[in-house]
């Protein structure tokens, strides 16, 4: 032992942490399962905070990727409108939820761009970057190539006809472009061809021994569920991955031969929390390079791989030693009621709802915490959310601080008396030590749910001591002075999952927010005088419990299944030729463009429409609908129109080019081969205010809806 050891007084050793939520996708307003990694990073990063140390809280949007390009394409919107609209949207609903992100930014950022290019370089400098040829599907009408969840087709293994582009739900085979028969585009349903296209990956067999042996030091901090993954990636061999992709939206290749592609948005997305750490850090630099500091990270349950061997493989293949993955924190779901949460259906709490519903932020994140799905799934239900609100926070939690509070103002004049701790109080703060170490530990060891729950534990030993020493009573001094410092040590204990309980429990007491160290200590003392008494939450009543259910209760399990206008396949067509019908007075024969087809459709529009009318209309026709002979003459499908009885009014989509699919809005498309007349007329399509809806979801061409000119109540056919 060096003789140069001096005996330092035993303080923490504060640390540098970079704690990061998983990056949300910006197609839609996140639900409350969504909500649960951040929420739990959060309290996490709180913790850490007061615990003495240095945190980095990072988050933002994920905002590459197929899905982005195509809910542009559905909102009629450019990519980077779509992005920076659900930017704003996730960024208010999280401070709303009081998440103390220190950095919060997006993956399209500039510095994102700068920080993923630099790695890609390097990892090409080392090595570890290769080219292949890649078949792929190619929709010619989209003009685009089909991410795998974008076709469907027949399984050539099982014969199931709704396998994916890359899988079989069905029999679990994974399947290559040519075992995908009869393959349909999900955006508008044609049949897309295979194309070839160069791409570059990412050399993952070179780095499994090193990978390996990494994971390998890792073990005892990783979750179980997160080392079984990770270790059966690494049993059947790690593959090459493809990282870069045929898309228009995204971070572009700067590499001679691959202009016009971008990065996977996986590729770029984990490396956005650099990115978003350059955005608004000035030392981002060496908190993402240093071996002392610690990288913790939240997510969802499927997203372990790219954050236990395809980000650190990136990062470790650039030789450049970036800070690497210390311990992760995985989630499972949460589900809604009966069954998911779903914007479509309407069904389930989503944050937007949340912050409407006039019940505070910490309502929920007491009720996401307490439930956080760690081990399984767990499910939002209001019922359970009622009973947790007023058997827990305001029975328990609330109870005890408003009654300690209300004490001091009624008989001691706000201000908290000396006290005198005898044997009860002994062995109270003995019990509550105990407590408090539980807690700790769990917290450290991100055990955020059972570290909730003792909390509570301790509100419980308080409400019991107060029972026990009838302080209304004995008007005990000591009593008071002992709740006031249980007070005090709630308020720091709930601060990680609860700030603005814990907020307004200080401002109670008239103290500033407590640490960690002094979780315990009776550090407030006699004639310290408090603030003004407030209740923390209020009891959630069954009137307001079952309206709430009523308004998140969606359409219902029968719509879970396919909505009923799915099955049509509707396109934009432009009328090529008007002919009179040789045998009926009533009848067009019509010559259609639908852009990569042809077709004839007979018309009962004379009396409504002049031939040089209907000429050069863009029409929405139904072209799905088995065909049929009109008086002699081949109908290949109809056209759609509104008829309030009187008039007929043909629906028009002007600004679209032929062939454009016409959809309801938030309706999935998955067009039937065929649909019968009688099939199409049970489905009820009515105009109002100048627009052709079906259950409230408008009928849209290229994200705009389609007008028509008639009044409410027309129906259209
Ligand atoms: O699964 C998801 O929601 C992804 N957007 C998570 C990305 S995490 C990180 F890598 F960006
Ligand atoms: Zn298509």
């Amino acid at each position: 032992m060096s003789t140069k050891a001096t005996h330092q007084p035993s303080h923490h050793h504060e640390k540098s942490y970079l704690v990061t939520a998983a990056l949300c996708y910006v197609n839609n307003v996140p639900h409350l399962g969504n909500a649960v990694c951040i929420i739990a990073a959060d309290a996490y990063a709180r913790f850490l905070r007061m615990s003495g140390h240095r945190v980095t809280f990072i988050g933002g949007t994920d905002e590459h990727g197929t899905t982005t390009e195509v809910k542009a394409l559905e909102e009629g919107v450019t990519p980077r409108q779509l992005v920076d609209k659900y930017f704003a949207i996730h960024k208010e609903l999280y401070a709303w939820f009081s998440c103390s992100f220190d950095a919060f930014g997006r993956t399209s950022s500039p510095q994102n761009a700068d920080v993923t290019i630099d790695i890609f370089h390097k990892l090409e400098k080392h090595g570890f970057i290769t080219e292949n040829q890649v078949e792929q599907f190619f929709c010619e009408h989209c003009k685009r190539f089909l991410a795998d969840r974008f076709v469907e087709g027949t399984c050539a293994k099982c014969s199931y006809a709704g396998a994916r582009g890359d899988q079989c739900e069905h029999c679990g085979s994974l399947l290559t472009t040519a075992e995908l028969l009869n393959p349909k585009c999900k955006i508008c349903s044609s049949t897309p061809k295979v194309k070839e296209s160069k791409h570059l990956f990412i050399d993952l067999p070179k780095m499994q021994e090193e990978l390996t042996a990494w994971i390998n030091s890792k073990e005892q901090h990783w979750s179980s569920n997160a080392v079984q993954m990770t270790k059966a990636w690494l049993r059947e061999g790690l593959k090459e991955r493809c990282i870069t992709r045929d898309l228009e939206w995204g971070i572009r290749v700067p590499k001679k031969g691959f202009e016009g592609k971008v990065f996977y948005s996986w590729f770029d997305a984990p490396i956005g929390y650099i990115g978003i750490t350059k955005e608004h850090k000035k030392d981002w630099h060496e908190l993402w390079h240093s071996k002392d500091v610690e990288l913790v990270q939240f997510m969802g349950k499927d997203n372990i791989p790219f954050h236990t061997i395809l980000f650190p493989a990136f990062l470790i293949g650039t030789r450049d030693h970036y800070t690497l993955l210390s311990k992760l924190s995985v989630n499972e779901y949460l589900n809604y009621e009966s069954g998911k949460f779903s914007k479509s259906r309407g069904e389930g709490v989503f944050c937007d709802d949340a912050k409407q519903c006039s019940i505070p932020a910490d309502a929920f994140r007491y009720y996401i915490l307490i439930n956080r799905p760690e081990n399984s799934d767990t499910v939002f239900s209001w019922q359970d959310f009622q009973s947790k609100i007023n058997n827990e926070l305001v029975a328990n939690l609330g109870n005890l601080v408003n009654r300690t509070t209300v004490f001091l103002e009624r008989f001691f004049s706000s201000e908290v008396p000396a006290g005198k701790p005898g044997k009860k109080e002994e062995e109270l703060d003995a019990a509550l030590q105990v407590l408090y170490e539980n807690i700790t530990q769990h917290l450290e060891r991100i055990e955020l749910k059972e570290a909730l729950k003792e909390v509570m534990n301790v509100a419980r030993k308080g409400n019991q001591y107060f029972q026990e020493t009838e302080p209304w009573k004995t008007k005990d001094p000591t009593a008071l002075w002992m709740l006031t410092n249980i007070v005090k040590d709630l308020a720091l204990l709930i601060a990680p999952f609860l700030p603005e309980t814990s907020n307004s429990i200080t401002k109670q007491l008239h103290i500033a927010l407590p640490t960690w160290h002094d979780l315990g200590k009776k550090s407030i003392h006699g004639s310290h005088k408090i603030g003004k008494p407030e209740h923390l939450f209020q009891k959630l009543e069954d009137g307001t419990v079952k309206e709430l259910r009523e308004r998140f209760k969606g359409k219902g399990n029968e719509a879970s299944t396919a909505q009923e206008p799915a099955v049509l396949q509707l396109r934009v067509a432009k009328i090529i030729d008007v002919k009179e019908h040789a045998n009926a007075e009533k009848l067009y024969v019509l010559q259609l463009d639908v852009g990569t087809e042809k077709r004839q459709i007979v018309s009962g529009l004379r009396g409504y429409y002049s031939a040089d009318k209907l000429l050069g209309k863009h029409i929405v026709l139904l072209a799905n609908l088995k065909p049929a002979k009109m008086r002699g003459v081949e109908s290949q499908g109809m056209l759609l129109a509104a008829d309030d009885g009187k008039d007929i009014v043909v629906l028009e989509a002007p600004k679209s080019n032929p062939g454009t699919p016409v959809l309801f809005d938030g309706v999935e498309a998955q067009p039937k081969q065929q649909i019968t007349y009688d099939e199409f007329a049970k489905i009820e399509i009515l105009v109002k205010e100048k627009h052709a809806l079906w259950q409230g979801h408008a009928l849209i061409a290229d994200g705009k809806k389609i007008a028509v000119k008639m009044s409410d109540g027309a129906k259209v056919r």
